[in-house]
């Protein structure tokens, strides 16, 4: 599910943790000190910054993309009859009676190149194909933006 921002999130916060590393070399190597007891403490505290390092990547990393509750919420308009009733024409993960009118819905990001472009489907799909059968939810205004920015979000976490 991560998506190529969080994997360039990642990449910053690796970059940010070497920059700490670096800090706390510098901090605590003293002043033309050779002292042995002097070089343990600097290790210390090498080590300590360190862990603090590790323990902030772990946290950052282990944050999603998108948070879980928005996901669920465009997976709730995506199945409901009255809303999005996509479930009418397109098999869908975890759907019940779907249709076979369209095609599954999995795996989009080896579809679209972003998820912008999978937003612009929902929104008025004969942008695409003016022959489609799916009706524009954006475009004659089924359902609101918001509400395809959220099915966009969910579609777009399913693998
Ligand atoms: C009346 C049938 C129908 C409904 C309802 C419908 N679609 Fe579609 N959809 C299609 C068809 C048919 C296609 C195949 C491509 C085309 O004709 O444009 C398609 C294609 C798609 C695609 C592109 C899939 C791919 O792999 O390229 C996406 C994404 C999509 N639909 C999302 C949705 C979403 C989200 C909803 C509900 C908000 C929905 N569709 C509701 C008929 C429908």
């Amino acid at each position: 599910m991560l998506g190529s921002r969080s994997e360039h999130f990642n990449v910053s916060v690796n970059y940010i943790v070497l920059h700490i590393a670096g800090i706390c070399l510098k901090l605590s190597v003293p002043f033309g000190c050779t002292a042995e007891s002097d070089l343990i403490v600097s290790l210390i505290a090498m080590k300590i910054c360190l862990t603090l390092a590790l323990v902030l990547l772990f946290s950052c990393a282990a944050v999603p993309d998108v948070p879980q509750q928005r996901l669920l919420a465009g997976k709730a308009i995506a199945f409901e009859r009255a809303k999005g009733n996509c479930l009418a024409c397109h098999v869908i993960e975890d759907g019940e009676s779907p249709g076979n009118i369209g095609p599954e819905l999995t795996k989009l990001s080896t579809h679209f190149k972003n998820k912008q472009q999978l937003r612009d489907q929902i929104w008025d799909a004969s942008r695409f194909n003016p022959e489609t059968s799916m009706p524009p939810f954006g475009k004659n205004k089924i359902l609101s933006e918001e509400e395809i920015d959220k099915i966009a979000d969910y579609l777009w976490s399913l693998d």
